[in-house]
């Protein structure tokens, strides 16, 4: 491990949070002008948005909504997805991945990663049963699962994808960005979305909220009718000189709608969100350099053929190499006055997934390992140098005062 910076005694004066948004008078004044204007909910500002989410992620159709978890359950909806029918998605990730699956009343099917902390193909192909209707990959933290691959067993296989990219705005994969149309073009029959979120803690936020995107003209125009009530027509044009009074209910649709409110924040956050994913690039390497070579901090593992735009910065510590355990490590970083956190408590080790779908730990070894040694450090465009450092300082002094 390197030497230690020269920082103010820990712990800090001030308590570091693991998370913050950077919310900027762009934002504020757009969001101000939308109150002003009489016209809080989705209209003029959710279609900029989503026009420009398109642009910037190479997507023909982006369909702005109220969270990704709504995103993920409304693609999964119009794609068909019921009683019956199984759904593989990696068990390291949110439980929201999984809810969604059941709420349509699927199986989710939980697999496990690699290293990576991806999802791994070779278990998703080991995972394919007739049932099987869907894969649901999660692009971890912020660097792509191994899409190729993982389209390569669909397109097989005859299933749909649904991405999570509630982590990857903003990331990619061999050159193209996540919820671009260019693997809909390489399978042309593969039916497919991808769903990002635009969370508190995310790289660009509305608050809440999150954006589909398609190559599907068909199932874009479905989504969009399951978003709002399985009305016919925008809502919101019914209020306008370019709307009338009448709609038609064609599905039993979901109110997923983004408002015009979260819309202005999420147009300047996206413009703004290259010189976010640079600060937390430039900010990761500082860790990456700062624990290289350590026998106790692990860091994460990248690949050339992808950006990582480190919505998490994840280590592993070599819990063989220390005294505590990650839970009194993080205890600790607490007392220093640092927060972090832990993504995630795999899907399949939850009291839900075992009682209704007979998950045990040890079913998933490589997730279970990952989750007992894993540990997010606070990482964000707010952050201070000085702040990178006090958590560097905090993590060495942590793990060399416990050293077995
Ligand atoms: C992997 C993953 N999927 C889905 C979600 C749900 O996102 P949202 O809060 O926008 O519904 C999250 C949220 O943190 C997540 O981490």
């Amino acid at each position: 491990m390197q030497t230690m910076m020269q920082t103010e005694a820990l712990p800090r004066e001030n308590f570091l949070p693991f998370a913050l948004p950077l919310i900027g008078e762009e934002e504020i004044a757009e969001v101000v002008d939308t109150l002003r204007s009489g016209w809080v909910t989705t209209g003029p500002k959710v279609k900029r948005f989503e026009s420009e989410f398109s642009s910037y992620t190479g997507a023909s159709n982006s369909l702005a909504v109220s969270s990704c978890t709504a995103g993920l359950h409304t693609a999964l909806t119009a794609l068909g997805v019921g009683p019956g029918d199984e759904v593989i998605l990696p068990t390291l990730t949110f439980c929201a991945t999984a809810n969604v699956v059941v709420h349509l009343g699927a199986r989710p099917v939980l697999v496990d990663v690699g290293l990576d902390f991806q999802i791994d193909p070779a278990a998703i192909e080991a995972a394919i049963t007739p049932r099987t209707r869907a894969i649901m990959p999660v692009h971890y933290a912020g660097q792509a699962c191994d899409l190729d691959a993982i389209y390569a067993i669909a397109a097989q296989h005859g299933l749909t994808v649904v991405e999570d990219a509630a982590h990857a705005v903003g990331t990619t994969y061999r050159g193209t960005k996540i919820g671009a149309d260019r693997l809909s073009a390489q399978y042309p029959e593969l039916r497919r979305a991808t769903a990002f979120s635009f969370y508190a803690n995310k790289n660009m936020t509305t608050g809440e909220g999150g954006m589909i995107t398609t190559a599907d003209e068909e199932l874009a125009h479905e989504m969009r009718v399951l978003s709002l009530h399985g009305m016919s027509k925008d809502a919101w044009k019914r209020y306008t000189n370019a709307g009338s009074w009448f709609y038609e209910v064609v599905s039993a649709g979901y109110k997923n709608n983004m408002t015009d409110i979260a819309a202005a924040l999420g147009i300047h956050q996206l413009r703004r969100l290259n010189g976010f994913i640079q600060v937390r690039r430039h900010f990761a390497r500082l860790y990456d350099e700062a624990f290289a070579g350590s026998e106790v901090v692990q860091t994460p593992i990248k690949h050339d053929d992808r950006n990582h735009v480190y919505h998490l910065y994840a280590i592993r510590l070599n819990l063989e190499q220390l005294t505590i355990d990650r839970a009194a490590f993080i205890d600790q970083l607490s007392e220093m006055k640092i927060g972090s956190s832990v993504h995630f408590i795999p899907v399949h080790l939850h009291p839900f997934y075992g009682e209704h779908f007979g998950y045990q730990r040890g079913d998933l070894p490589c997730a279970e390992a990952i989750y007992d040694s894993i540990l997010s450090l606070p990482l964000y465009p707010s952050m201070s140098r000085r702040d990178v450092d006090d958590v560097i300082n905090a993590v060495q002094q942590i793990a060399s005062t416990h050293r077995r």
